[in-house]
């Protein structure tokens, strides 16, 4: 067999992202059978420190779905959204449309509230919206991966609250990087990933689940077979995952949590997280005709979202910056392809992303900003 000719290229795109060496070879632990007592030495702590990380507390449950952020996103869907009721999805972005698209696939009577591009949800409009609407269900967006946008969770949970709805939360660009005090978050069900801010491979769509959310799925009919949480939780509440488990990521996934929660320090990983936007904050300051984009207090601290000067074209991002720097060895993120698409069309600025998030160190990102400014410079 011939040698793979794959390039080693460092990830700042906003997941899947870089992976550490130690956690690369945990893929080699031993395989295990899912229904074995080996099993439980996995999905025990995994789920255990998922609690932690969360801050979780035995408000939430957290399953484990064999798949990516969506499918957890779609069981949220497919199990809490009753036939007859009306879900408002909350969007201030590429994401927010995603989980509008899920809801609508799934056959779901939904609204979609749309905001502009690198706003946050504006709780005067949301408020009016929920008053006119009286929808059950309300989802949104907690991190908006494509403007780099963080909603403020306590509060739109608690104003979807007021007016007596279940609010559904997608996380899957913010977990692991970031404090979610989630038993205080008043989100019915949190769904996240394994691939951003958790760094490690794609593979396990993350579901934290209340037991309102619980209760309300025995009642809620046509929920699929792996998007059904309630059939989920049977099986986590043993440690178990419902269908066959992707093993090699477990053996990660254990090795990296264990080390997350007690080596590194859940608090330190939040800081260094909020440190390293810090630096792109000032880095972008300092750079002449680039400014923020997201605004400040919404800024997420895992992806950090850069307005370009006035003129630089997609062809120059995409051709010109990312390849330079492909070349190099990093791989660069030109901006959110729609989001910029439809920017240049309304000849707006370009937005390029700057992913920050899971096992990136300020030192590792330091290095990147140079390069990046370097060839940023040449536009
Ligand atoms: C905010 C957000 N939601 C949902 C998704 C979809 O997640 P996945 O690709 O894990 O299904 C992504 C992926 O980038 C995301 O950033």
């Amino acid at each position: 067999m011939s040698k793979p000719n794959f390039a080693p290229l460092k990830l700042f795109i906003t997941g899947p992202t870089y992976i550490r060496d130690d956690i690369k070879q945990a893929a080699l632990l031993p395989e295990f059978g899912h229904r074995d007592a080996e099993n439980d030495l996995r999905f025990g702590p995994i789920r255990e420190n998922l609690r932690k990380l969360a801050g979780a507390g035995d408000a939430y449950e957290p399953v484990l779905f064999l798949g990516s952020g969506s499918t957890a996103m779609e069981a949220s869907i497919r199990s809490l959204v009753a036939d007859g009721e009306t879900l408002l999805n909350v969007s201030v972005g590429a994401f927010g449309d995603h989980y509008y698209n899920i809801a609508v696939a799934n056959g779901k009577k939904a609204e979609n509230l749309k905001f502009d591009y690198g706003q946050a949800i504006d709780m005067v409009v949301l408020d009016a919206k929920l008053a006119e609407l009286k929808p059950e269900v309300v989802s949104f967006t907690h991190n908006e991966t494509s403007t780099g946008v963080t909603n403020d969770m306590k509060a739109v949970c608690a104003l979807i609250r007021k007016h007596g709805a279940m609010p559904l939360v997608d996380g899957v660009s913010i977990f692991g990087g970031a404090d979610l005090d989630l038993a205080n978050s008043g989100a019915a069900m949190y769904s996240t990933a394994t691939q951003k801010s958790l760094a490690l491979p794609a593979g396990f769509g993350i579901g934290f689940i209340s037991r309102e959310a619980e209760a309300k799925a025995e009642k809620v009919t046509n929920k699929g077979h792996t998007t059904d949480i309630t059939k989920q939780l049977g099986r986590a509440r043993k440690n178990q995952t419902l269908t066959t488990p992707n093993g090699t990521l477990a053996n990660q996934m254990y090795v990296q949590l264990e080390r997350i929660v007690s080596e590194e320090g859940i608090e330190n990983r939040f800081a260094r997280h909020l440190e390293m936007r810090g630096m792109v904050e000032k880095w972008a300051e300092g750079l002449d005709g680039f400014e923020m984009f997201a605004p400040e207090g919404f800024r997420s601290p895992t992806v950090s979202t850069v307005l370009c000067p006035a003129g630089v074209t997609s062809a120059q991002l995409k051709k010109g910056v990312k390849e330079a720097l492909r070349a190099q060895g990093y791989l660069m993120d030109p901006g959110y392809g729609k989001l910029n698409t439809a920017l240049e069309a309304d000849d707006r600025r370009l937005v390029i992303r700057v992913g920050h998030m899971g096992d990136i160190t300020p030192e590792m990102l330091a290095e990147y900003l140079v390069k990046l400014e370097a060839e940023l410079k040449k536009l």
